[in-house]
């Protein structure tokens, strides 16, 4: 099978799998086998699991010039829940596309550490900065029942698709959405907040030529890039909070493996108490977690 030509008879699945690994190898993809299971199962409309049980099922030309057309896609870096349309969070099916950030696996630790400091009857305010799909504000919200949840972006096009997820998992009444720059987006209603959370654009401005394809070029920078040392967001954010939250409410972003001490100063210049950085499934730092003052009046 080449890029171009069509694929020549009989292609079974095990054959199919074996020459697109390969092919995917070449060209520096990262999973090569999982990813091509991943897209025939979306041609194929099975399990990835089905896979194994019809390796010698040949592929009628319909489905083989489907599949080379994403077999294409991908080879040109293009990331598979894109070409999907949709990325599994939290257990949950998300539907994205370019218009928002794949949400990644090690967002779940800031869900597992901000459900950890809610009961499950907890009734308080939570705000999801910078939502994008919608995946920490519908995980959160899919948790606890009573809790009340904003989400807030400055894309339009990213809010409309996390309405769109919101809605696929019956929380269209759970979570409200609004746009605008950080906290500034919310209306005073909403104030004072007892949980602030935020994926926020973190990457460095020198990384933009050392990251993967795949992010660079199909993800939006908007959701990526924040200034020379990656900062420029949460700088802004941490004050933000401050101001927003209730004495004792929380704080809690995401941030590079190489912030923890830079973000720790710049939340002990907010008088924050309580900081902690909390590692990724990889070992490294990745959540930040801080309180306001319980004693605080501003
Ligand atoms: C890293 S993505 C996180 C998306 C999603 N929360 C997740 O974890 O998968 C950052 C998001 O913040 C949004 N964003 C960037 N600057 C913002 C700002 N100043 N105020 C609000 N949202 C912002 C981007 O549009 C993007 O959707």
């Amino acid at each position: 099978m080449s890029e171009d030509k069509p694929l020549g008879p009989p292609w079974t699945i095990l054959k199919l799998l074996r020459w697109t690994t390969d092919f995917f190898k070449q060209k520096g993809i990262d999973s090569p086998r999982l990813d091509a299971e991943l897209l025939l199962a979306h041609v194929l409309d099975v399990d990835r699991i089905h896979l194994y049980t019809q390796y010698d099922r040949p592929l009628i030309e319909e489905e083989l010039s489907t599949f080379r057309a994403l077999v294409k896609r991908r080879s040109r870096r293009e990331p598979c829940a894109y070409i999907l349309g949709s990325r599994e969070f939290w257990s949950l099916e998300l539907a994205v596309d370019p218009r928002v950030l794949i949400p990644r696996p090690d967002t779940e630790v800031l869900v597992e550490t901000v459900l950890k400091l809610l009961d499950t009857d907890s009734a308080g305010h939570l705000v999801d900065i910078g939502t994008g799909s919608g995946a920490i504000a519908i995980a959160v919200a899919s948790e606890r029942p009573l809790l009340q949840v904003a989400a807030t972006d400055t894309s339009e096009d990213a809010l409309d698709l996390a309405r769109k997820n919101a809605s696929t998992h019956q929380l269209e009444e759970r979570i409200s959405f609004f746009e605008g720059d950080l906290l500034d987006a919310l209306p005073g209603t909403w104030l004072p907040l007892d949980f602030v959370v935020s994926n926020p654009p973190y990457v460095e401005e020198r990384d933009r030529d050392d990251i993967q394809p795949e992010v660079r070029d199909f993800e939006p920078a908007n959701a990526l890039f924040a200034g020379e040392d990656g900062l420029d967001v949460i700088r802004r954010l941490i004050p933000q909070a401050r101001l927003s939250l209730r004495p004792g409410g929380y704080l809690l972003f995401e941030i590079g493996h190489r912030q923890a001490e830079a973000v720790r100063d710049l939340l002990a210049t907010q008088d924050f108490e309580d900081i902690e950085i909390i590692t990724d499934y990889g070992d490294r730092d990745r959540v930040a977690v801080a309180r306001k003052p319980a004693a605080s009046s501003a």
